[in-house]
């Protein structure tokens, strides 16, 4: 069923940007990609790196597009809407996707939450929306929509009924945050962690740190400020904060403002006791990981922080499971557990996921290791730290990537299972390896293509071994 909200009006649209529009057009949803739009979108024709929404524009409207934003008068002359009521001509489509996002924020009534973090944003912002719903109508960022163009596009879909709108917030380079910050404007900022994520390009746990602070900095003197009581670079986060805005640091020590005890880690789930200043509860989640546990308590610690009490959020968190490559477990062919963590990797996130991993019970504990792009000059250092984690959970490596071959060489040769230099051929060396009962952990950067891996291994065996095959 169409949805048939009225999202944006003529008058509204107009009023945003500043820009010309002729038509009584209806709008139910805003969307920069004919791939997925919507019957009654209004398609907004962004400039890209590599693409230019202005070729779309007539695909849109045969898509069903209610309207188009657009500013580049050829493309706009070569598609035939010089004079199409349905053109919304502005100066800049970027400028007027913004201003569509901050016109919306400003008429919002609910509360806002932004989120961001080195690593887990996502999944805490999913977290969130799981466990706000039973308080009112949330509206939160699509998947990982948290740049200059997924920020103001989440603000511009936002409905003015909604009760809470939840936006993640990502960087990867310095200056990043504080102007989607401005955008959202939050009541409450939540961060995840502070870690090495992106460490090529900001240069210092530092300079990482005094980037998210500045989402700390956007928030008003009634706001509050989330994030781990152990987090590094706490100083540097106070220290931004502006006067009245209280600070909840979650942890499990008694100075913790979101308290978390007798936390129970096992490959079927996680369950702990929280103790918040607006109500205490019992928290189980099915989805195992101390990691998820820790999202799960700033979580809720933002419900609090939100003046409600946790219990109801408690309990929708229950069965709440991670998107797709972050955690989700599934049976290979052969009877080997796949942990498939191929989305993305840092090094944070490569040690939850090794913690997660540890947890099952296996034959043997294998893991499947591609690159961590985006370090720099710290590459080498940082994927040869996992060595440590690796040997303490004594787990079968093996590893494809230039980077990743630092840290094999580190692993004592019990450790070492197999080195390839990328991941289609590390599939013909793991395939062969793997036997019945084992649990094996995929992880990599994206780029590192690690869900290749897994697709040759979802195949029967003869396919990725060298094999004689059968007549
Ligand atoms: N608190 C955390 N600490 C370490 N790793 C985490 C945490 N939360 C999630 N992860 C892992 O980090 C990876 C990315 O998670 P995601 O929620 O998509 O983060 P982001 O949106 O920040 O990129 C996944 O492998 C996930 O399991
Ligand atoms: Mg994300």
């Amino acid at each position: 069923m169409p949805d048939t909200t009225i999202l944006w009006t003529r008058k509204d649209l107009q009023a945003a940007t500043g820009g010309q529009l002729a038509g009584d057009v209806k709008v139910h949803g805003v969307c920069i990609d004919t791939r997925i739009l919507k019957h009654g979108d209004l398609f907004i024709a962004l400039i890209g790196h590599n693409s230019d929404g202005h070729r779309y524009l007539r695909q849109a409207l045969e898509a069903g597009a209610s309207c188009v934003m657009a500013h580049d008068e050829a493309a706009i002359s070569t598609a035939g809407l010089t004079d199409d009521p349905r053109l919304l001509k502005v100066d800049d489509t970027m400028q007027g996707l913004e201003a569509l996002g901050r016109y919306r924020r400003a008429q919002f009534s609910g509360r806002v939450i932004a989120v961001t973090g080195s690593v887990g944003k996502t999944t805490t912002k999913n977290m969130l929306a799981t466990a706000l719903a039973p308080y009112g109508q949330v509206h939160a960022s699509v998947a990982s929509f948290n740049n200059h163009w997924g920020v103001p596009l989440t603000l511009a879909r936002l409905p003015e009924e909604a009760a809470f709108c939840i936006s993640e917030v990502g960087m990867n380079h310095p200056g990043e945050i504080a102007p989607l910050a401005a955008q959202i404007r939050p009541d409450i900022g939540l961060i995840t962690t502070i870690g090495s994520a992106h460490l090529g390009h900001m240069g210092s746990i530092d300079a990482i740190a005094d980037e998210k602070a500045a989402l700390f900095a956007a928030l008003p003197s009634s706001g509050t400020a989330l994030c781990p009581e152990a987090s590094q670079g706490l100083a540097r986060l106070k220290q931004a904060l502006p006067t009245g805005v209280s600070l909840w640091q979650a942890g499990v020590t008694t100075s913790a403002t979101i308290r978390i005890t007798d936390l129970t880690c096992t490959a079927d789930g996680s369950q702990f006791h929280l103790t918040t200043p607006r109500g205490d509860t019992d928290v189980r989640l099915a989805a195992p990981g101390p990691h998820l546990a820790r999202n799960a308590a700033l979580a809720l610690g933002a419900i609090a922080a939100l003046g409600l009490d946790p219990k109801a959020g408690a309990e929708a968190l229950r069965h709440f499971q991670p998107e797709a490559g972050r955690g989700q477990q599934r049976l290979l062919p052969g009877g080997i557990t796949l942990l498939d963590e191929s989305y993305n990797a840092s090094g944070p996130s490569i040690r939850a996921a090794l913690d997660t991993l540890a947890l099952m019970p296996a034959r043997r504990h294998l893991a499947a290791l591609g690159d961590i792009r985006e370090l720099g000059q710290f590459a080498e250092a940082e994927h040869r730290a996992l060595a440590e984690p690796l040997m303490k959970h004594d787990i079968l490596t093996f590893c494809c990537g230039p980077h990743m071959k630092s840290l094999y060489e580190a692993l004592p040769p019990s450790l070492q299972g197999g080195y390839a230099e990328n991941s289609v051929q590390l599939a013909s060396l793991l395939h062969p390896a793997l036997q019945k009962g084992d649990v094996l952990l995929v992880k990599g950067s994206l780029g590192s293509n690690m869900r290749a891996l897994i697709a040759l291994l979802e195949q029967p065996m003869s396919t990725t071994t060298h094999a004689p095959e059968s007549a």
